[in-house]
């Protein structure tokens, strides 16, 4: 007897890449990675990790490169550090240092050259196979009360294909994004069917306002593609052309949706972002909030 497949098999793997080289952040990023920067007191890459897991995703391949071991060490166990803090009873600052060894199944793949994003996630060819995968952008932090992945996932079991995120942002900072055409769908406001994708579009040429952000679901069509994309964009592969590929000609890949992300986001790799991040996340925090709410409102009043 044949074995049945369900049309759109159940998505359990992560991609997150991370080898770029954080340049926007130096001169800090010079031997740290920018995803270990902390955000509050987790690095921002843990943070993505955890999102991953609660979308049901807990087969993560993480893309890295030289100046990256951190990444692999802040995943793995410390028995040290791990024996010290048994030593001294202190429970609660032990599980903070399990948390992360305990999270998922974790895989790494090196880069070698950061030929851009569109290479980092062809990378991942080998352990992804042929069913259909999550990318999560490394540094791009998506706010744990604002689940997205989950609705990306739900729409690509829906109708194959791949699903990108979208958000709308200012028509003057499309120049910042891959920017998508879109058409509306009967799935509800916050998906649409996307018709063409232009990397860092001028604002006069743009299509629309939706910028693509660091969540994808893609078919795994797409590595063929990407194996025949010239470089684009800044000498770098580009994600954005061989999604743009798949937008054009549903044959290859089946389509591609937009889900419309309206919560919020941070792109930490981006230093005014980041510090937003910090503020943001430090505020709504119990142990830390109060105190630091206060220093702010006399900061702004007192010293602005
Ligand atoms: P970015 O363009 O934000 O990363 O890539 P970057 O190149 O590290 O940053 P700057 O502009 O120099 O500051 C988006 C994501 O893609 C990964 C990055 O690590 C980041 O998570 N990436 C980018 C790779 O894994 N490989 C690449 O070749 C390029």
């Amino acid at each position: 007897m044949t074995e049945s497949h369900p049309p759109h098999p159940r998505i359990t793997k992560a991609v997150i890449p991370a080898a770029g080289l954080g340049t926007r952040f130096l001169p800090a990023t010079k031997a740290t990675p920018k995803e270990m920067l902390p955000v509050v007191d987790k690095p921002a890459i843990q943070y993505v990790v955890e999102e991953a897991v609660s979308a049901g995703l807990d087969d993560v391949l993480m893309i890295t490169g030289r100046n990256k071991r951190p990444l692999e060490d802040h995943f793995d166990r410390n028995y040290e550090l791990e024996s010290a803090l048994l030593k001294k009873g202190d429970e609660a600052r032990l599980a903070k240092v399990q948390e992360p060894s305990d999270l998922a199944t974790m895989h790494y793949v090196r880069q070698g050259d950061p030929k851009g994003l569109g290479h980092a996630v062809l990378c991942a060819a080998p352990h992804v196979g042929h069913e259909p995968f999550a990318v999560l952008l490394g540094d791009d932090l998506i706010d744990p009360r604002d689940p997205l992945l989950a609705r990306m996932v739900e729409i690509q079991a829906r109708h194959g294909g791949s699903v990108i995120a979208l958000m709308e942002v200012d028509p003057q900072q499309i120049h910042l994004y891959g920017c998508a055409a879109v058409e509306a769908t009967a799935d509800g406001d916050d998906v649409v069917k996307v018709t063409d994708l232009v990397e860092k579009p001028d604002p006069a040429d743009a299509p629309s306002n939706y910028a693509i952000i660091g969540r994808y679901v893609l078919d795994p069509n797409v590595f063929d593609v990407l194996r025949k994309t010239e470089p684009g964009r800044g000498g770098e592969i580009q994600l954005t052309d061989a999604l743009q590929q798949l937008a054009a000609d549903e044959k290859v890949g089946g389509p591609v949706h937009g889900v419309v992300f309206k919560g919020r986001r941070y792109d930490t790799g981006d230093r005014g972002d980041y510090l937003r991040a910090i503020v943001r996340l430090a505020c709504e925090r119990e142990d830390l909030g109060p105190d630091f709410q206060a220093w702010l409102r006399s900061y702004v009043t007192e010293e602005m």
